[in-house]
């Protein structure tokens, strides 16, 4: 029952290329495959906030590789520049994880008075090394992550997911997406299903892209038809990935998804968060402390450019929630399972970095 890593898996939406940033931009899929080519650490820092890039770990990647773009254009704007891409987005803590590791690399490089012009040479290398490192430990944890989460699925069982989790939202092969990809290849999940995730659309533009382009075979459903699908008893388990996770196991994950775990316990069916431990953040004692992104109302108010609402209505768009650790069954990452996380648990696993 091995999962085979390779199968259903070649899509890289951050790529490197020679002295530049090349994203697959995540706004215009499924309808168009168009890379955006960042040169400075700005751009870079505008497509997270855009969403070109989205997903924790891949913002996380991509302001490493913006940290190395602002190294290569002039290392005395780098403090501006991790400043900069720092405030692209508050919830995902994978993004301030990144910059941290990067930060440090550049305090290595620093001479004793702080300045980095004797480094001016080194520091783009050395940068480029960090990320790739960033980069590259991704993937690895990604398909650990896979093999931990589908062996705790049984056989034949179906599964319901939640906003995009996949290649698309990391370096590759995915979180949640990616013990999906692992279940599938090793016969465990028998049906996929994925929630549209209003009102960007992850689920229905970009996972049901993804799984189709991959060869899992996926069935859509509006966000409203979760509690019924599981009363029909159709999936065993809820998988989903996470963009902050407190010490206590709270985590904060795209919108929607505590009412599916609501719904899910209401129905025995199971929870499973899927997330590195570059996203658990245990300074932050519980989910009531996670920043939670409120972007423009607009994004409800129209769809594609027309305006889908009456004028003059008013939207309220927090595009994060918290599901409290109590509802979560299985917290997967790459350092191993908790399960029914608390903050005992929590410690026990990731108490010691
Ligand atoms: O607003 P987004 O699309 O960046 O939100 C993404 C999510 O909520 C994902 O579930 C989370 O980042 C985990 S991605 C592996």
């Amino acid at each position: 029952m091995d999962a085979t890593p390779d199968c259903h898996d070649s899509i890289r939406a951050v790529l490197w290329q020679d002295d530049h940033l090349r994203l697959l931009d995540q706004r215009l899929l499924p309808a168009r495959e168009r890379y955006l080519d960042c040169r400075d650490s700005g751009e870079v820092a505008q497509a997270i906030r855009d969403l070109a890039v989205r997903g924790a770990p891949a913002i996380g990647i991509a302001a490493a590789w913006g940290v190395v773009l602002a190294a290569q254009r002039d290392p005395a704007t780098l403090d501006a520049a991790l400043a900069q891409l720092r405030a692209a987005r508050p919830t995902a803590v994978n993004l301030m994880w990144a910059l941290d590791r990067m930060r440090r690399v550049i305090e290595a490089v620093r001479g004793s008075d702080g300045s980095v012009a004797g480094a001016r040479a080194e520091l783009p290398r050395v940068l480029a090394r960090e990320a790739r490192a960033i980069q590259d430990e991704d993937l690895a944890a990604n398909r650990r992550m896979g093999e931990l989460g589908a062996a705790l699925i049984a056989p034949g069982s179906g599964v319901l997911t939640h906003c995009n989790t996949g290649s698309l939202a990391t370096a590759g092969y995915g979180t949640a997406l990616g013990v999906i990809r692992a279940g599938v290849s090793s016969g465990r999940i028998a049906r996929v299903f994925a929630g549209e995730t209003r009102p960007w659309l992850q689920g229905a533009r970009l996972t049901m892209w993804e799984l189709t382009r991959d060869g899992i075979d996926a069935t859509l459903i509006a966000d409203s038809a979760a509690a019924h699908l599981m009363r029909t008893g159709q999936v065993q388990w809820v998988i989903v990935g996470a963009d902050r996770i407190a010490a206590n196991g709270d985590t904060a994950n795209k919108i929607g998804t505590y009412q599916l775990a609501i719904a899910a316990r209401h129905h025995g069916v199971r929870l499973m968060v899927v997330a590195p431990s570059s996203t658990i953040d245990l300074a932050t004692a519980s989910g009531a402390d996670i920043d939670i992104e409120l972007r423009s109302g607009d994004e409800l108010l129209g769809y594609g450019g027309t305006r889908t609402v009456v004028a003059g209505a008013r939207a309220w768009n927090p595009v994060f929630d918290v599901t409290p650790h109590a509802l979560i069954d299985a917290l997967v990452s790459e350092r191993g399972v908790v399960e029914r996380p608390d903050v005992a648990r929590m410690a026990a696993l990731f108490g010691a970095r």
